[in-house]
């Protein structure tokens, strides 16, 4: 309601409005392997994206943000398919207007969309897929688009590869798209196979660490870590005929391994290939109810993401290192791009508060500001609430 009573004042009254949410996601485990064709294992978010919609009768497009309200509302119109910087981040639904029209799915008149979000921004928690995968279901539902949920993070994931500049990977669209209430993804980035892992976590929570320095994939080193992993792909092709890195498997990569003259090279495809082997291995963890494994695999990607693909940096590393001290921990560690963002553990549901108590404190007297906990409750993908 009250978004209907924000649109209609920023906006105007009249017209059908509709409304919509789509949430956000963390990844539990499989990090960085969604351009090699591995697993990830992440998990839908009750926290998320809300829009309120109305059809026009022109070409424009006109948006508004209740988290950005000084910055007004930013006009355009579907005739304007150019990422601009001044229209900040109104490029994201702008992009998954261009992907869609460019796939064949035609928008005939424009609308007034009304967003709000509950994700922290540049938190890791793929604020920006949310919003992504949101406009996709809207477009569908307004315009009579009859694809898919794949389709939709697909159509995000081209979005953001080539309208905003960031090559990612499939997995924060596809969890987003996809996601179900209670339950894990467990997906084949190669073949995007995948199947719904239930998370009975029997007295364990998810806690997220967010450590409140602010990343923008756009500026992060990801596209770079991306091309290495692509030239170290090249170099292993020369003995195995592979198209990602993560086919390899363990005595396949330690072959290879020795071909790529470049330490540096070397050290990111090791993660790529024994991220995938963890998330393999957590998965099945998972299945035999076995936490503690699912804990100790957490951490060995964690190291693997700091010492072999160097993406974490001191705050990530402060907050993580501290989680692991603390009793009734099974496990924690970066989660999403890295470089700043969030962490996520498992942790033992009657140590949560002394866990927040204490990481917090360590992280505060260490980096000089506070770390923010959430716990995280699970959600479903994108749906029209109105
Ligand atoms: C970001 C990207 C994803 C994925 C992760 C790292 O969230 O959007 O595609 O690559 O980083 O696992």
């Amino acid at each position: 309601m009250e978004d209907e009573i924000t649109f209609s004042k920023v906006f105007g009254e009249g017209g059908e409005i509709r409304k919509y949410f789509a949430p956000g996601r963390v990844n539990l485990i499989g990090e960085h392997t969604d351009y090699n064709g591995g697993h990830v294992f992440p998990c839908a978010l009750s926290i998320g994206t809300y829009a309120a919609v109305r059809k026009r009768t022109d070409r424009k497009l006109r948006f508004y943000s209740v988290n950005f309200p000084d910055a007004g509302i930013l006009e355009t119109s579907l005739d304007d398919k150019a990422f601009r910087r001044e229209l900040d981040w109104t490029n994201y639904p702008r992009g998954v207007v261009w992907a869609a029209e460019e796939a064949g799915y035609k928008a005939d008149c424009g609308f007034d969309v009304l967003f709000r979000g509950t994700i922290p921004n540049s938190s890791g928690l793929s604020s920006s897929a949310s919003i992504e995968v949101l406009t996709g279901y809207f477009l569908a539902d307004l315009y009579g688009f009859d694809y898919d949920g794949i389709v939709n993070a697909k159509l995000g994931q081209r979005a953001e590869n080539a309208f905003i500049g960031v090559n990612c990977g499939i997995m924060d669209q596809f969890a987003i798209a996809m996601g179900q209430k209670g339950h894990a993804i467990f997906l084949n980035t190669g073949t995007l196979a995948y199947e719904y892992a239930p998370l009975d976590l029997k007295g364990v929570r998810i806690v997220i660490m967010n450590t409140n320095k602010k990343r923008g994939l756009g500026d992060s080193k990801y596209n770079e870590r991306r091309a290495e992993c692509e030239k170290a792909l090249q170099y292993v092709q020369q003995t195995f005929p592979v198209q990602a890195l993560c086919e390899l498997t363990k005595e396949q990569w330690a072959v290879a391994k020795e071909t790529i003259p470049s330490v540096t090279l070397r050290k990111r495809a090791e993660h790529a290939v024994t991220e995938n082997l963890r998330t393999l291995a957590a998965y099945e963890a998972l299945k035999k109810g076995d936490l503690t494994a699912f804990g100790r695999l957490m951490n060995e990607s964690h190291i693997s993401l700091k010492e072999d693909y160097e993406v974490t940096g001191r705050e990530l590393d402060t907050l993580v290192e501290a989680a692991w001290q603390q009793a009734g921990v099974l496990g924690a560690r970066m989660t999403g791009a890295g470089f700043g963002g969030c962490a996520v553990s498992l942790v033992q549901e009657d140590a949560v508060s002394s866990f927040v108590t204490n990481v917090g404190q360590i992280y505060r007297e260490q980096i000089g500001y506070d770390a923010t906990f959430y716990e995280a409750e699970t959600g479903s993908g994108p749906v029209r609430i109105g």
